[in-house]
């Protein structure tokens, strides 16, 4: 799955400009404030359907190319999107069908965005069209870098529930099962007499039908999965459709779209093939999740198996969406952009790169503000980080995470676990796999998150937290890690159902427990805040008590040593975590491990057991021990390593290098082992020495 990026002398720097906003005069103070902040690249066109195309019969680019040609005039790259991603509307008023039916099975008349029908036949011949007019146009513009299509897919309630969304799923069952025979046992339809003896009998799964108190409450795991799926594979299509005429016109040019990272309605494996290149907007929901942001980059970077990505979007200041839009503090944005550029990014852009006039994003954070002062502090720090990504150029370019860690991430696991009744709603999936991540984060290790299909022989130690669906021959390929000395790690709720999500007839966690080498007798779970002392033992003295909460798993080990056991209720004194030797407990240096955690640890217990697995294999960082302070790594393919230390602190603190090399930012020589002082935000890219 190899990747095609836009080629870049450095990481490229700018963002969404959405000038059929605002009068032309404004436009040269624009390009002029861009200068003074070394914006090489403008995203333009990304919502100018209704202008493109002011009727069904009627194009009309006069607009467009004037925003073209100055931007082109000014020296900016172009990405070009194909405004797909809001319906004009007379589209709608025209063909109402292309409007969507929600989760509760209301039509929708007109507004808002994102709110095509993807199995609409209009949308998809127009929004086709569309794509490959502008591709007839611009093409060879100088200057066009990428193409970006239609935006954000999945928007407003993840889909659509519509009549021709139930005939395209129907269809789309017919190529997944052939027979309606498999569909029922895939659905375990026999159970509460749903067996289907006609396809027109299948209604997507709702608030009218097999839903009832929203998205994750379903009678069906089932039909609820495959809905989900077919909708991902159904917005594929339209973006595929977009493709396909950019390509009639535009051989080389790389597309892509932006995603929104961990966003659970669609699955961004299922797409990863159709991209050139990976990109995604970074809005991370509080101020400091300095851990999930760096999950959401190296999920991204996974769909295109570790090459670099791009930030599309990411605010200068505030976002506007939120109930509460606080400001980025000074040197959070710096901070915030090398975060990613650590982890992969080789743009980092903005939305937007002047505020909007009017309607729900006006007050919207942005390089430029209503009045396209340069004088502001955001102003002033996106500039100074344009003459730091200026004086980087292309050293990091290309560059990749050198991980000997993996992390399994699996939508179907994620839908799987949080769409089923029983057990405990509050234990969530992203909330486990970030758990995990956070430890592998603060410890330092280099982490590379894939899906579950990846090739697991590069990596020493492989994470799969709360891998509630077992596909294919994952369960054998963990197997492999361990025969052949890695580690493995998995939590509670792991292996415990099919593709289909019904129940492995056997004991949980079906597949893994012979990796294990244990079965799970009984899940109990307790409301949030109840928790249960898990007393950690080590061997070697180094003891820990951790909390416990949420779902508690009664292990029956086989030939699992116990590691850690639980302090309270009826199976006080039993395991709670355990650690299996496959090869035997002498099984010598060679011999892997597989680590099970049965319930949800509090952090400390979870950095307890992830800092064992990682220091077998000696991947524990440099500066594991200061909270908070950050190691990312890329590594050319010359070998050429330079690492990122990020302070997310709020105060200043002292760590001794790890490496000497130049510091790029400042072109400091820094020998290893002298104090590097980071104030707080503060950033240092060291490109390290050679080895000698
Ligand atoms: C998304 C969209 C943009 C804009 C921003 C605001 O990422 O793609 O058009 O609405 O959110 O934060
Ligand atoms: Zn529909």
């Amino acid at each position: 799955m190899s990747a095609h990026l836009p080629a870049g002398r450095k990481v490229r720097y700018g963002g969404d400009y959405n000038p059929e906003q605002w009068p032309r005069e404004v436009w040269e103070a624009d390009h002029a404030a861009f200068d003074l902040a070394s914006i090489d690249t403008v995203t333009l066109n990304v919502f100018s359907w209704a202008t493109l195309q002011p009727d069904e019969d009627t194009y009309d680019f006069a607009l467009l190319d004037a925003i073209v040609e100055r931007a082109v005039a000014a020296g900016r790259d172009v990405v070009l999107a194909t405004s797909t991603g809001a319906l004009p509307p007379w589209l709608a008023h025209r063909h109402p069908e292309v409007e969507r039916t929600d989760f509760q099975g209301r039509r929708h008349v007109y507004g808002q965005r994102h709110n095509a029908c993807p199995s609409s036949p209009v949308y998809r011949r127009l929004s086709a069209e569309l794509a490959g007019r502008l591709a007839e146009r611009y093409a060879g513009t100088p200057g066009l870098v990428a193409w970006h299509v239609g935006n954000e897919y999945g928007g407003f309630d993840g889909g659509c529930w519509c009549d021709l969304c139930a005939a395209g799923f129907r269809e789309w069952l017919r190529a997944r099962y052939g027979t309606l025979e498999r569909l029922n046992d895939a659905w375990n339809a026999a159970f509460w007499s749903h067996t289907f003896s006609d396809w027109e009998q299948v209604v997507p799964p709702n608030m009218l039908s097999e839903h009832w108190r929203g998205p994750d409450h379903t009678a069906f795991q089932g039909i609820t999965l495959d809905y989900r799926r077919f909708m991902s594979d159904a917005m594929l299509a339209n973006y595929r459709d977009e493709k396909e005429r950019i390509r009639a016109h535009d051989a080389t040019t790389p597309v892509t779209t932006n995603f929104m990272g961990m966003f659970r309605p669609i699955d961004y494996h299922r797409w990863a093939d159709d991209l050139d290149f990976a990109s995604w907007d970074n809005y991370p929901p509080g101020q400091r999740e300095h851990a999930r942001m760096a999950l959401a980059h190296d999920v991204v970077r996974g769909l295109k198996d570790g090459a670099p990505f791009w930030v599309m979007e990411q605010t200068p200041t505030i976002t506007a969406s939120r109930d509460v839009n606080p400001v980025k503090r000074p040197g959070v944005l710096r901070l915030w952009s090398w975060q990613a550029v650590a982890h992969g990014a080789d743009a980092v852009l903005y939305f937007q790169m002047r505020q909007s006039k009017g309607a729900c994003e006006k007050y919207h954070g942005a390089v430029l503000d209503h009045a396209g002062r340069t004088d502001t502090r955001a102003f002033r720090e996106v500039a100074a980080l344009g003459a730091e990504l200026d004086a980087l150029g292309d050293a990091v370019l290309g560059a990749r995470t050198p991980a000997r860690v993996a992390l399994l991430f699996d939508w179907d696991s994620w839908w799987a676990a949080e769409m089923t009744d029983g057990f405990n709603r509050h234990a969530r999936y992203v909330d486990t796999v970030l758990a995990y991540y956070r430890a592998l984060w603060q410890a330092g290790a280099q982490v590379d998150v894939v899906p579950v299909t990846v090739d697991l022989s590069r990596y020493d130690v492989v994470l799969a937290p709360m891998l509630h669906v077992l596909k294919g021959d994952v369960a054998d390929r963990l197997e492999g890690v361990v025969a052949r000395g890695g580690s493995v790690l998995a939590s509670y709720w792991s292996g415990r159902a099919d593709v289909d999500a019904n129940a492995f007839l056997m004991d949980a966690p079906g597949p893994l427990g012979r990796l294990f080498g244990l079965r799970v007798e009984e899940t109990d779970s307790a409301e949030p805040g109840v928790t249960n002392p898990v007393t950690l033992k080590d061997g070697a003295g180094d003891d820990a008590v951790a909390a416990a909460s949420l779902v508690f798993e009664v292990l029956v080990p086989q030939d699992a040593e116990v590691v850690g056991t639980y302090g309270a209720e009826f199976y006080a004194g039993t395991p709670a975590v355990t650690r299996h030797r496959p090869g035997g407990h002498d099984g010598g240096e060679d011999g892997g491990e597989a680590w099970y955690v049965a319930t949800a640890l509090d952090d400390v217990g979870v950095a307890w057991v992830v800092r064992r697995v990682l220091g077998r294999h000696g991947l524990v960082g440099p500066y594991a021990d200061t909270d908070d302070v950050e190691l990312a790594v890329r590594e050319g393919a010359d070998g050429a390593r330079t690492a990122f230390v990020l302070n997310h602190r709020s105060d200043a603190v002292d760590v001794a290098a790890h490496a000497s090399g130049t510091d790029l930012l400042t072109g400091r020589a820094v020998v290893a082992g002298e104090t590097l002082h980071l104030e707080p935000t503060d950033v240092v890219v060291l490109r390290e020495d050679p080895p000698r």
